[in-house]
């Protein structure tokens, strides 16, 4: 009696389905201190980012954010969900009773509104975060003073990626 052949590990055979838009893989995202400093971008004084995709298409982007200063980082509203995945030191929101804690995970809902600390002693805060739409940022009313994007983040992308040697269009690596 013979057996079923096994296909489980028959690679797909069809052709490819079309406008599939092309892979993305990063070496090293959670190994911090092998990361290249040239593909971190400053975004204010002692704070950067290293972009891991910026989708166009759908308005997202997925970032490392490093902050190595204390202190109120920024107030804001959020036009989108945020994911956020804490790697190094730990920081909260004034508004809420929660902490941020290294190894821990938050989920930002779109309208929320919360002003970002960085407390005193820590001294590299590094959070992977996974936003959509945008950030507004905002006085204490909630009046809109400024926003970021993820094309705002792909005009800064771009400018430092030049200015670093590794050319403007380097930021075509992390665009879908
Ligand atoms: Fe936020």
């Amino acid at each position: 009696m013979s057996r079923p052949t096994d296909i489980s590990a028959v690679p797909y055979q069809g052709p490819p389905l079309f406008a599939v838009p092309d892979d993305l893989v990063h070496l090293d995202v959670l190994n911090i201190d092998k990361t290249d400093e040239r593909l971190w971008v400053p975004q204010g004084k002692d704070v950067w980012f290293r972009p891991l995709l910026f989708s166009t298409s759908q308005g997202y982007f997925v970032n490392l954010l490093r902050v190595r200063k204390c202190g109120i980082l920024s107030r804001h509203r959020h036009a989108g969900p945020v994911h956020a995945t804490v790697l190094r030191g730990r920081w909260h929101y004034l508004e809420h009773d929660w902490w941020a804690e290294e190894g821990s995970y938050a989920f930002e809902p779109p309208g929320d509104i919360h002003t970002l600390e960085v407390p005193d002693g820590v001294e590299e805060m590094i959070t992977l975060f996974h936003v959509t739409g945008a950030y507004i940022y905002c006085d204490p009313m909630g009046k809109p003073e400024a926003i970021e994007d993820v094309f705002s983040k792909i005009d800064l992308a771009r400018a430092h990626f030049e200015k670093v040697g590794l050319g403007a269009d380097f930021v075509k690596h992390f665009i879908r």
